[in-house]
């Protein structure tokens, strides 16, 4: 079993029977998605909420039962992957550029588990950059308004073409390290949601509950005090 698979694996036995479960998004999230498949075949009864169209088509084809998150106003558990997490508890997510959807299961969610391989936590984060949602229309615009403020927010493109969301946005993979904030992530984010067309970043600051990682020395749990 490699790394992921051992957190993803492990964070599946948190599920029980009956509860209402927020499957993330990723290449760690697909052996919880893959786990949590095997448990209901064997009898577990679950309905969950995913965070990407990817991880919908992977947990259906498991014969896991999904519900529309707008059905379903709190989660017992949500259980997603991370770019990077500091040990304030900071973390990147958004690689994936399911962020917006990641971040608004979550927050619906009674407790949150994030699922890595020891890769992930670092001291201090940063991974590519940081992934902000933004929508397209005039998407030059929010652009501009970074840039002045000292952000490098590069477009992000798959196949020569640009990137395109879930939610039909874009990605800007942002340079975060020469603005006026410093290292102050909180001040970055409340700037960044509050420039016009930008929909999400890539922070979750202090939203997790546990870590799940997995790397040569085991699985460590690392629960947040501070939650
Ligand atoms: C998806 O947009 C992301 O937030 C993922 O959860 C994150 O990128 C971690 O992905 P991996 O588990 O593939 O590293």
């Amino acid at each position: 079993m490699n790394a992921k698979q051992m957190a993803g694996y492990a964070a599946a036995e948190y599920v029980k029977d009956g509860m209402l479960v927020g499957i993330g998004t990723g290449s760690t999230a697909h052996y919880l998605i893959e786990r949590l498949g095997q448990r209901v075949a064997e009898g577990l009864k679950i309905k969950c909420v995913s965070t990407s169209i990817e991880s919908s088509e992977y947990a259906e084809s498991l014969g896991i039962e999904l519900l529309d998150t707008n059905d379903v106003p709190v989660l017992d558990i949500c259980i997603d992957g991370v770019d990077e997490v500091d040990p304030k508890f900071n973390g990147i997510k958004g690689g994936g550029g399911a962020l917006f959807r990641e971040k608004i299961v979550a927050s619906t969610a009674k407790f949150n588990i994030w699922v890595c391989d020891d890769s992930k936590l670092v001291d201090k984060i940063y991974a590519f950059g940081l992934p902000v949602e933004v929508a397209p229309f005039g998407y030059k615009h929010a652009q501009k308004k970074l840039e002045e403020a000292g952000f490098v927010p590069k477009l992000r493109m798959r196949d020569g073409e640009i990137f395109v969301t879930n939610n039909h946005n874009y990605i800007f993979d942002t340079d975060y390290t020469n603005t006026k904030f410093g290292d102050d992530y909180q001040a970055m984010a409340d700037f960044l949601k509050g420039t016009l067309g930008i929909l999400e970043t890539g922070f979750f600051l202090n939203t997790t509950d546990l870590i799940i990682s997995a790397g040569e020395n085991g699985i460590t749990k690392i629960e947040n005090p501070n939650k």
